[in-house]
């Protein structure tokens, strides 16, 4: 199926280099039917909100049809939008009215793993072990007289062996829940496939793929042990995760299927790109899956993952950086996804949290590349720690004790009482209640107050795409001498140049010659001819 009138709203290909894009955790953003849970239609509705905010794309997280054991990264039909979020005409309606208003859209891939109620899967269990059909997937026979020991000592990211017995005695792997089997991506159908659901969902009209485990897909050759795990030594795996190699992450082998994904990307018009969530030993490995024959962007979690220090965000920035460099691509930066805790929370606790946050967001906004918020820090909402356990729904949660649900809770939009306008009026509760404080936290609770975080983040992206040395990602970090403690630096653009300094160090700090305050994200004492910038703060300077 074509659909040319789902064109993108420019022809810049290369509109990912510098893009903020905002990520939309679909059933948790909007509920426009009333059932509790977030849907295309509410992405619709609020479209106008995230273009007035000033972002440049979305990134929306699986909405296809999906048992949601895993918050939809558990796919049973890729082809097909599940009616918990609407239809494929809502997601058509949806994409033209973004494009429309200047917004692009990147759906999230999911091809590490389907769900067990995928036909593929479901037809591998019928099948008997050796058919053909469980070759689309990872069985293998176990260990042990009898085979019940698993194949090896692989465990899941959510904890538990990475492997499932079936009735027949087979094992199938599963690095993530046991409803999210491995495919084999050995397999040419399994390539194929996948071939075949890029270009439908280009097709449609998408800008771009986030592609979920990238590194994932390949697993090394006769599947060799780790050599420990938490049942052996109490040491989870999932430690390595960005420190070391395993051998189900990060082979070599799994740079052939993004060879062959870039020539169908490249085969469309108006620039369709693809980033990567992928974890890597070193910065040097992670970025071997970006440039022009393979992916376009990679996250950067180091720098999600720095301390509040100078020394650790300038340094994350630095590799970063130098990575970016030697690869010839932006980086792309990010404080919080639906995986971590948000960064209100983990920057401390209560206000020191929230005042930290501000002052990484304008940071990060200053740096050259691309940004991914997540929905809701542009209102400053901390984790919700106190979910009652009955209701958390993370897989994880189970296996583990840890829960990625307090990032997950709805949105709150306006009014005085919870869902705070998340659904329509006499609606369902939300499928995660949002705390009483969030009702001062609402979009229209913050809109149009001055100083607070969501007119922080408006301002920042007026100025991030209207100045010279922000709207692109030419513009080199220049690093300035400050005191200990404190970060600034410059980003020039021929006569124009804006400095960003960020006070970690505990103390207010005077400064002085970097030009005119055009942001801060706490308040500006005049001192002399300059500023004291308060502890964790932060403000952008504008010269011309
Ligand atoms: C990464 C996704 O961000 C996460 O939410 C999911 O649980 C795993 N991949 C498995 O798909």
């Amino acid at each position: 199926m074509t659909t040319p009138h789902l064109t993108p709203p420019t022809t810049d290909d290369d509109w990912w280099r510098s893009a903020v894009v905002y990520q939309v955790y679909v059933r948790s953003f909007a509920d426009s039917d009333g059932d509790g849970v977030g849907d295309l239609r509410g992405i619709r509705e609020h479209l106008p909100y995230l273009r007035d905010l000033g972002v440049d794309a979305l990134w929306l997280t699986p909405f296809y049809t999906s048992p949601m054991v895993d918050g939809g990264y558990d796919v049973a039909d890729y082809r097909d939008v599940d009616p918990m979020f609407g239809t494929l005409a809502d997601f058509d309606h949806m994409i033209t009215d973004a494009h429309a208003l200047g917004l692009r859209i990147i759906v999230d891939l999911v091809p590490n793993h389907t769900s067990d109620a995928h036909p593929w899967f479901q037809a591998a269990l019928a099948a008997a072990p050796g058919s053909p059909e469980r070759d689309h997937y990872l069985f293998a026979d176990g260990q042990g007289p009898d085979g019940g020991l698993p194949p090896n000592d692989w465990e899941s990211i959510f904890g538990g062996p990475a492997w499932t017995r079936v009735p027949d005695g087979q094992w199938y792997l599963h690095l993530f829940d046991p409803a999210q089997p491995d495919l084999n991506w050995r397999h040419p159908e399994v390539r194929e496939e996948f071939l075949d659901i890029l270009r439908f969902w280009l097709d449609r009209g998408v800008d771009g793929f986030r592609i979920d485990v990238a590194h994932g897909m390949i697993k090394a050759e006769g599947l060799p042990d780790v050599g420990f795990n938490s049942m052996t030594t109490g040491r989870r795996q999932s430690e390595l995760l960005g420190k070391g190699r395993l051998p189900y992450f990060d082979q070599d082998e799994v740079h052939d299927v993004y060879r062959a994904w870039r020539p169908i990307l490249d085969s469309y018009p108006g620039g369709r790109m693809a980033v990567a969530e992928a974890w890597a030993e070193t910065p040097q490995r992670l970025a071997r899956y970006i440039g022009p024959d393979e992916l376009h962007q990679a996250f950067s979690f180091d720098f999600l993952d720095a301390t509040w220090s100078a020394d650790s965000f300038r340094k994350v920035i630095d590799t970063a950086l130098t990575e970016s460099t030697i690869v010839g691509a932006p980086t792309t930066w990010v404080l919080s996804n639906h995986d971590k805790q948000r960064h209100v929370t983990r920057y401390g606790d209560g206000p020191q949290g929230l005042r930290r946050a501000r002052a990484a967001s304008l940071l990060m906004l200053a740096l050259p590349g691309s940004a991914y918020l997540y929905q809701g820090e542009e209102l400053g909402l901390p984790e919700v720690l106190d979910l009652p356990d009955e209701l958390r729904q993370d897989p994880a949660f189970l296996r583990t004790g840890e829960s990625r649900d307090g990032c997950r809770v709805p949105i709150p939009w306006d009014g005085e009482l919870a869902p705070y306008g998340f659904g329509p009026p006499g609606g369902a509760p939300s499928w995660l209640p949002a705390p009483a404080t969030w009702q001062a936290l609402s979009v229209a609770a913050q809109t149009g107050v001055s100083g607070s975080t969501l007119e922080l983040y408006r301002t920042a992206l007026r100025i991030r795409h209207d100045h010279p040395a922000l709207a692109t990602d030419a513009g080199e970090v220049v690093w300035l001498d400050t005191d200990p403690g404190v970060l600034a630096f410059r980003r020039v653009a021929g006569p124009a140049a804006l400095t960003c300094v960020v006070n970690l160090s505990g103390a207010p700090v005077t400064i002085d010659g970097y030009g005119t305050a055009i942001a801060a994200s706490a308040e500006l004492t005049p001192a002399g001819t300059g500023h004291v910038l308060p502890v964790d703060a932060a403000a952008w300077f504008d010269e011309h």
